[in-house]
């Protein structure tokens, strides 16, 4: 009797309190049930983080909706994975002549590759149209949609053409938000093969702002003579870099018919990051590599981009023949003897002529 009796006590006592922190909840969410769950915040319409197309840096303060999406994907360090998508690197329409689709090579590689499974925690799928928003989130990755007033990003953007350089910028005038909430962020394409943990190859000084990769990789990480590739780069928030990228950003209109890489090419050749007292490290090809320059060691290979490429369709095709020749190196007794040597990037060779 004694026992039941304060079972049911201490039940009553848990009920209220459960009730409490319900009330409690619905109080201080706005009246808005939707705060309840958090995960779903990003789907419903008002979650969209609008970016008039043309204002500059200074924009209105953003809502908490992409607060809550950093937070979510973010390291303990406040570091996070920003990767970057539009509906052709997530609708199988795209992938004709493959089985899968550039979002399917970016997972799978997290999957395949060495201490790169826990990462994809730390991935924010930043969506630049519906259906990768839709794609995203049926994967159960971290999805953050992100609207730019008055362009359609959906399509597939050839290299230069006018609305590829307009998401070119959209997505840097996004990133400047992320560094200004003071988050340092991962960048990469989606079309980036991580086969390593990155973190383990990327200097942790904190005196270097940008760690960028590089196309070609002249032997000095710290010459300026370097061809950067804005495809993969590690910054870190503080005030130097926040002034970068709202440097850059501010570029925009007076860069017509120039993609904001080249922009960025041209602040490092106008002193700009010297003048503005920035660290920066560029990345050997031995470890951040690409098609433009295979890296020479499978012992070493950390990330492998499909840069030197034109199209999504030989992007595709040639990092699918990349990442068979991952998996005959992780699943053979690497014992020495046989040197491992990357597939020929026939398609994207191909890509370049009419
Ligand atoms: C966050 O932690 C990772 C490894 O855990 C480290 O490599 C990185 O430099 C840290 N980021 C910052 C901004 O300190
Ligand atoms: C970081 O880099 C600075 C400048 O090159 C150097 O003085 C410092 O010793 C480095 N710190 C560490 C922990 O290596
Ligand atoms: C950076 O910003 C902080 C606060 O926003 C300020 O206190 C500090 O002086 C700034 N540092 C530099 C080098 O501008
Ligand atoms: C824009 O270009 C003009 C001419 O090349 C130059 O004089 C001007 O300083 C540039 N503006 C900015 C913000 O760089
Ligand atoms: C090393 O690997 C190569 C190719 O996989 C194989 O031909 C050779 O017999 C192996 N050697 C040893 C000692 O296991």
């Amino acid at each position: 009797m004694e026992i039941s009796k304060t079972s049911s006590l201490n039940l009553t006592i848990l009920a209220l309190l459960l009730m409490t922190g319900l009330l409690y909840i619905f109080l201080n969410s706005n009246s808005s049930p939707i705060s309840l769950f958090p995960t779903r915040i990003a789907s419903s319409s008002c979650s969209e983080h609008r970016i008039p197309a043309e204002s500059a840096s200074h924009e209105a303060p953003p809502p908490d909706d992409l607060d809550l999406a950093l937070r979510r994907a973010s390291i303990a360090n406040r570091t996070v994975i920003i990767a970057i998508m539009n509906k052709a690197y997530a609708d199988p329409a795209n992938s004709v002549d493959s089985d899968q689709t550039m979002l399917d090579l970016f997972l799978e590689s997290f999957w395949l590759g060495e201490g790169t499974r826990k990462l994809l925690d730390h991935v924010l799928i930043v969506a630049m149209d519906r259906t990768a928003y839709m794609m995203c989130s049926f994967r159960r990755l971290n999805c953050y949609r992100l609207v730019t007033e008055g362009v359609d990003f959906a399509g597939e953007k050839l290299y230069m053409s006018e609305d590829f350089i307009k998401m070119m910028w959209s997505r840097t005038i996004f990133l400047t938000d992320v560094l200004r909430r003071g988050y340092s962020f991962i960048f990469t394409d989606t079309d980036v093969l991580w086969l390593r943990n990155p973190f383990g190859r990327l200097s942790s000084n904190e005196t270097e702002d940008l760690q960028i990769s590089t196309d070609y990789f002249n032997g000095d990480p710290w010459s300026e003579a370097n061809s950067i590739n804005t495809g993969f780069y590690f910054v870190r928030s503080n005030n130097l870099t926040v002034s970068l990228f709202e440097k850059w950003y501010s570029m925009k209109d007076n860069s017509t018919g120039k993609k904001e890489q080249d922009v960025l090419l041209d602040l490092m050749r106008s002193v700009t990051f010297r003048a503005l007292g920035l660290k920066v490290r560029f990345l050997d090809t031995l470890y951040f590599s690409g098609f433009c320059s295979n890296s020479r060691d499978f012992e070493a290979v950390t990330t492998v981009h499909a840069n030197c490429c034109r199209t999504i369709v030989a992007k595709i095709l040639d990092l699918t023949a990349a990442l068979r020749d991952w998996k005959r190196y992780k699943f053979s007794n690497r014992n020495g003897t046989a040197p491992y040597v990357w597939s020929k990037h026939v398609n994207c060779l191909k890509s370049w002529s009419p």
